[in-house]
């Protein structure tokens, strides 16, 4: 059981990098003008959101593992699965901002995107406090 939950830590934690990261670029491509820097960062956007994605799908198997496999579950574990969904959901809505970015229709700001950038923040404390604290 040890294992599986380093395993689903070390995903989470590798997924999150993309979950930070991958708003950044956009940050820079809404602000960016310049055609050939703009073709790099749309390169860059595109491999981190391939690899964010194989990296989310192993994370959420090792914690429905610990979940459904060794029956560890509580208030908190109801409450932490309700953010992942919202996390899902989060980066689900990443791949779509970025075929905007790709088909030249992207209609937020540079500053929009830096807000967007802070939900992951929220969300990872969140369900960090929820699981190690299990508060209720
Ligand atoms: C469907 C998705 C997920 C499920 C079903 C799930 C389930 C679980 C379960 C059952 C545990 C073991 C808790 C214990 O032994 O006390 C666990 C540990 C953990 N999970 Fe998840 N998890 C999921 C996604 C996530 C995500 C997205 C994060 C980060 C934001 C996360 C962070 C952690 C951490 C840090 C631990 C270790 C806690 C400890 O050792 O006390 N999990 N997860």
């Amino acid at each position: 059981m040890l294992l599986v939950k380093s395993l689903h830590i070390v995903f989470v934690v590798s997924w999150f990098a993309g979950l930070f990261y991958l708003p950044r670029i956009f940050v820079n491509l809404a602000m960016e003008d310049e055609s050939a820097a703009r073709a790099r960062l749309l390169l860059m956007a595109r491999k981190l959101y391939r690899f964010m994605t194989i990296l989310a799908l192993p994370a959420i198997a090792f914690g429905l593992w610990l979940w459904l496999g060794y029956g560890i579950t509580g208030g908190w574990m109801h409450a932490k699965l309700g953010l992942v969904v919202v996390l899902i959901g989060y980066h689900h809505g990443c791949g779509r901002l970025l075929k905007r970015f790709e088909a030249g229709t992207n209609r937020h700001s540079h500053r929009w995107y830096r807000w967007f950038n802070e939900l992951p923040v929220l969300i990872l404390v969140a369900v960090v406090i929820l699981v190690v604290m299990k508060p209720f």
